[in-house]
């Protein structure tokens, strides 16, 4: 048998990844060299002569582990992002060895295969229809941009525009509805498919950045013919609020609009019944964008488009070309994707869905949602916090006030953010600063598989002592 050149290389990453992975508990979540440090750890000039792979892979591994942030670890809460499951990480590992290209079925029936099976999988955990059409995109950027595609071009058909002939020139005008708290992706996707802000109504939201249904309502007032899209949201990147699903799709659909949902990480309050009544009324909806990398805990690149159209998505992604092979049976990928060579994304989403079954996924919904509670609570409860948004799911809000000027918002401002750098400095934990409705906050976002009740005492252990250090650097100062 010919020698297995990928042997030691792959024992390198075996060895190096179960060092990483085994170091989670103890190394510091955030990373603490600088942009110049980190970038003189690396080789800059162009090799001109290569080398053995396992000594890459050491290579590489010595380089980027200090500028690594431990998205892993159980106390990971900075922006809404998971961690990976064993088993996903595994057949993540397997699929590049296997380097299937899955663009088509007759390029790898097994990646095509097993996106059918995960797809129909998805629909079920997000109670979705089961006649809902669906993608498995880089992420819920590309979601929205697959739905909000197919938005425009069913809308388009409906008076009578082809779209897929005539593009915009000509075509009638087009409004798009949505929240002034939309993720900035919704902004990006509407610019990426030729709708510029002039083509926006922003809606004002509530506190917690949910739209105003009587908002809305006045707008279909206002313009009652204009074929229209909805863009709605399960899970506010702060709150993790939902926006009014039974009561703004009957009004949408009333005037014939397309009702997206962008539901990141939301949509999965669906997989368990102790969170779904929020996202009832969400299966009427027209299509839905989700993530896979964030609640499912499925490594990058993972999300998921679906739509309640599937001939309308067919039409507006298919892409066939006399050199590729077009099977009337089967799942070709590229009919519903925005790419032609890809990913075989499906093996990691049906692996984590194995291995945790339904039950399992509904218990990581669960855990994730009590730990964000606990740790807002815990750390709202100490000296000088301030809850600013109680998790409704995974996301919370806390503000820290300052010591001896605590009417002064600037000030607090400014204390906040000192608050969240002095924690994440600790190495303990990490969050993330923010603003939400013109104060600054931290987030507090729990995604991850591994976040334990330690983790949450660990967490709030070393807010108090980054609270108290702040405080006395103040007093100093004074
Ligand atoms: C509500 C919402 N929509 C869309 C996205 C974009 O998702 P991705 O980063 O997977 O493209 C995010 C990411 O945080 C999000 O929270």
């Amino acid at each position: 048998m010919k020698e297995n050149q990928y042997k030691q290389a792959l024992q390198s990453a075996l060895r190096l990844a179960l060092d990483f992975l085994d170091r989670l508990d103890e190394d510091p979540v955030d990373v603490s060299l600088s942009y110049e440090e980190l970038k003189s750890l690396w080789q800059w000039e162009l090799p001109t002569e290569g080398m053995k792979p396992e000594a890459v892979v050491e290579e590489v591994n010595l380089s980027a582990r200090p500028g690594l942030k431990l998205n892993q670890s159980g106390r990971f809460f900075s922006w809404v992002i998971g961690g990976s499951h064993p088993s996903a990480v595994a057949v993540d590992w397997l699929t590049a060895v296997w380097d299937q290209n899955a663009g088509l079925y007759a390029g790898t029936p097994s990646s095509s295969i097993v996106e059918e099976i995960a797809g129909s999988w998805l629909k079920q955990l997000l109670h979705l229809p089961e006649k809902a059409s669906f993608a498995f995109v880089t992420g819920c950027q590309m979601a929205n941009f697959v739905c909000i595609n197919v938005a425009r071009n069913h809308l388009f058909r409906q008076v009578g525009w082809d779209f897929e002939t005539h593009g915009f020139y000509g075509a009638p005008k087009m409004r798009v509805i949505c929240g002034d708290a939309k993720h900035n992706t919704i902004t990006r996707a509407l610019r990426m498919l030729g709708f510029g802000s002039e083509a926006v109504v922003n809606i004002p939201t509530d506190e917690k950045g949910t739209i105003s249904v009587d908002a809305l309502r006045q707008e279909f007032v206002r313009d009652s013919t204009s074929p229209t899209m909805v863009l709605l949201q399960a899970g506010e990147i702060h709150t993790g609020a939902f926006d009014d699903f039974k009561s703004i799709i009957p009004i949408a659909h009333q005037h014939n609009a397309w009702v997206h949902i962008d539901g990141a990480f939301g949509l999965w309050a669906n997989a368990n019944p102790k969170y779904a009544h929020y996202l009832e009324g969400a299966e009427d909806a027209d299509s839905w964008a989700t993530d896979g990398h964030k609640w499912l805990n499925v490594p990058y690149d993972s999300g998921f488009a679906f739509t309640a159209h599937p001939s309308s998505h067919f039409q507006a992604m298919t892409n066939n070309a006399d050199y590729l092979s077009y099977n009337e049976q089967a799942r070709d990928q590229y009919n519903w994707n925005p790419e032609l060579s890809r990913r075989a994304r499906g093996f990691t989403t049906y692996a984590t869905i194995k291995e945790l079954g339904v039950r399992g996924i509904a218990d990581l919904v669960d855990r994730c949602c009590v730990h964000a509670s606990a740790i807002v609570e815990g750390i709202g409860a100490l000296p000088n916090a301030l809850i600013l948004s109680h998790p409704i799911i995974n996301q919370g809000l806390l503000r820290f006030v300052h010591p001896n000027t605590p009417e002064d918002e600037l000030s607090n401002d400014i204390f906040t953010l000192a608050v969240i750098e002095a924690i994440n400095k600790t190495g303990e934990a990490l969050f993330q600063p923010s603003t939400f409705k013109g104060r600054k906050c931290m987030r507090v976002s729990v995604s991850g598989w591994r976040t334990s009740d330690d983790d949450v005492h660990r967490t709030i252990a070393a807010a108090r002592l980054a609270i108290e250090k702040v405080g006395r650097q103040v007093n100093e100062k004074n």
